[in-house]
């Protein structure tokens, strides 16, 4: 077993941008090959461990990576809170350097994507984002899959995302660019996603000739194939306080039956927790439209190309 030339460079799984388009082309492919021959890949990981460092929690990423690792002959060991808080015990370079001479790989979900870089940095193994602040890499490739197993061609898919501009809208717009796959961002005014991530994205998209629409009107969402959204509030940003007023902003962008009929739209995605009747129906989410579970677990063939590329060869 080896993996596609395009991926050999890579050494880290940390932030989209990081791949070219070619490499996201091949871990698409190669998580779909996983997903059709698991047992080619059975003992992939054979006598390989991975230390997971989660600071928040985890449903999908936590499984997906657990029960991925076995199908894969490896080891998964889970790294909650109970060792003190990632950098205040001890530092971040240190958790890295311990756990490196332990592991094969540490996959790490964390507040800040400077404790992504801090891990990287000083781990002498592969690190993979499992989702912070800035970035969910992990969703996105998953997503393109998801996406990949539907359409072809993903260069002819128009995809939308609304809500809050968060990690996941993030990673989402920043490979949709480097694919060249049309991308819209519908979010309330305030919550639209970061300048840096917008100028990249921009740069990006100018590259692969793919258009990039960011607006704050609903109502000018146009013609979209696959409309994404998430929680209007991520993990670290619950403040009580703020609550009503955020439910109330976001109100008018709930993506519903009425919102998909008016794009157009065919499928719905959503990397959950879904917080139904919020950011999206509870109908809706039910729907035949509602490719959620097979996104789900995607999760787990598309980390696992990510594994196999990382530790394989
Ligand atoms: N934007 C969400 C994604 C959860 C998978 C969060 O960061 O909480």
């Amino acid at each position: 077993m080896s993996t596609d030339n395009a991926l050999q460079s890579l050494n880290n799984f940390l932030a989209d941008d990081q791949l070219n388009k070619e490499q996201i082309l091949a871990l698409i492919e190669l998580a779909i090959n996983i997903k059709q021959h698991p047992s080619d890949y059975s003992q992939a990981l054979a006598g390989k461990s991975v230390a997971m460092i989660f600071e928040k929690p985890s449903l999908r990423t936590h499984v997906s990576f657990d029960m991925g690792i076995n199908k894969l002959g490896g080891h998964s060991l889970y790294l909650g809170q109970q060792n003190g808080k990632l950098g205040e015990r001890e530092r971040v370079s240190d958790y890295a350097k311990n756990l490196s001479c332990f592991a094969d790989l540490i996959v790490a979900r964390v507040f800040s994507h400077d404790s992504i870089q801090g891990l990287a940095e000083h781990a002498s193994i592969p690190v993979i984002n499992a989702l912070c602040d800035v970035y969910h890499p992990c969703q996105a490739l998953a997503d393109f899959v998801t996406l990949a197993e539907t359409y072809p061609d993903l260069s002819q898919v128009k995809l939308a995302y609304v809500g809050d501009g968060n990690n996941v809208s993030n990673s989402l717009m920043i490979m949709a660019a480097i694919l060249g796959v049309d991308f819209t961002l519908v979010s309330p005014e305030g919550h639209d996603a970061q300048a840096d991530i917008i100028e990249k994205t921009k740069q990006l998209a100018q590259e692969s000739g793919s258009k990039l629409h960011l607006t704050n009107d609903i109502n000018a969402i146009g013609k979209q194939d696959v409309i994404y959204t998430d929680t209007w509030i991520s993990m670290g940003d619950e403040d009580a306080s703020k609550k009503a007023e955020i439910l109330a902003k976001f109100a008018p962008y709930q993506v519903n039956h009425a919102l998909m009929a008016k794009a157009e739209a065919t499928m719905l995605l959503h990397c959950q927790p879904a917080h139904l009747e919020e950011e999206i129906t509870t109908e809706l989410f039910d729907s035949e439209l509602s490719k959620v579970f097979q996104q789900a677990e995607n999760r787990m063939w598309a980390q696992n190309a990510v594994l196999v590329t990382l530790l394989v060869n």
